[in-house]
């Protein structure tokens, strides 16, 4: 990554001089992911990677959710974030009041919370998910019913894959609402013989179009086992972008849609945040033992 050199040669240095280690989620850019990062992987693999990190130091490269449950499950270490303004559409679309008055609405029944969610939200929750496993979890509550908050296509991707019955929050992804049957069906026809991959957080009417539906690391996966000889990635644009670079022989198609809130993470911040040892994460300690708990749980299910 040459232009990036001067950068990524000071971040590997901080990184030994402040013993910290590099977390960065799947759409983090390739300079990020490639050039700096210590561990990838979609939002679960950084969640458990977390509960193993023994440096002193985290530093996380995506949203404030992410770097959030790294601290909640390391609550004795710095877990710094390079732009604390990294939000996510999901994580803004429920308070936790709203959960309190779902719990209301629907006596007894559990509340699954997918980890796009604050810390105030998780508190609110019997157990959170990530897309990587949310049938299982949803599944080992041993219920009829769960209350599935805050992604509303999520929610209905899972109810297609479990007899649970799920009341949904309608909340969504501003990068994966934007896709439409129709793209898919366009491209199918514009590039013969593509294998399309999406992420659940995708409408059901995507999801019903595609070959598969899968986490990001689960996409990951497929490319790495399958290798389809075309394939489009349809979620986030640095999803292709960082696959591609590990198989230069498959051809990918990209049609994407950026993050804005992922894209906030630059080689500068995360630089700077070294320099300074800011942004800190810092959760409130009315809701962090609960909050931590609903991870917890989630983390023990297999
Ligand atoms: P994954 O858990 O699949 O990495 O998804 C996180 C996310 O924010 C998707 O938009
Ligand atoms: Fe949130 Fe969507 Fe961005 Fe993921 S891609 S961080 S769900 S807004």
């Amino acid at each position: 990554w040459p232009g990036f050199a001067p950068d990524i040669d000071a971040i590997l240095r901080l990184k030994r001089e402040r013993d910290a280690v590099i977390l960065a989620h799947n759409y983090q850019t390739p300079e990020i992911f490639h050039g700096v990062a210590d561990i990838t992987g979609d939002s679960l693999a950084l969640a458990r990677e977390a509960t193993r990190v023994e440096a002193p130091v985290i530093l996380l490269c995506g949203v404030h959710f992410m770097a959030e449950t790294a601290k909640l499950l390391n609550p004795a270490k710095t877990v710094l974030i390079p732009d604390s303004a990294a939000g996510c559409s999901l994580a803004d679309s429920i308070t936790p009041s709203d959960v309190r008055l779902l719990r209301q609405r629907y006596p007894g029944v559990p509340v699954v919370t997918y980890v796009n969610t604050s810390a105030a939200v998780k508190a609110e929750s019997d157990i959170c998910c990530t897309s990587g496993n949310a049938v299982k979890v949803v599944e080992s509550l041993g219920v009829p019913r769960v209350i599935f908050i805050p992604d509303g296509y999520l929610a209905a991707n899972v109810a297609a894959q479990t007899k649970v019955g799920i009341i949904a929050w309608q909340g969504a992804c501003e990068v994966h609402e934007r896709f439409t049957p129709g793209d898919i069906r366009q491209l199918r026809d514009a590039h013969p013989g593509v294998v399309v991959l999406v992420h659940p957080e995708c409408p059901p009417e995507v999801v019903a179009e595609a070959d598969f539906a899968g986490s990001t690391a689960a996409m990951s996966d497929y490319v790495a086992n399958e290798r389809p000889g075309r394939v489009v990635l349809v979620t986030e644009c640095s999803m292709s972008d960082n696959v591609a670079v590990q198989f230069p022989e498959i051809d990918f198609i990209r049609p994407c849609n950026l993050c804005p809130h992922m894209k906030r993470i630059t080689l500068p911040k995360i630089r700077r945040a070294l320099e300074t040892m800011t942004e800190a994460v810092v959760l409130d300690p009315a809701v962090t033992d609960r909050a931590r708990l609903a991870v917890e749980r989630m983390l023990a299910v297999r």
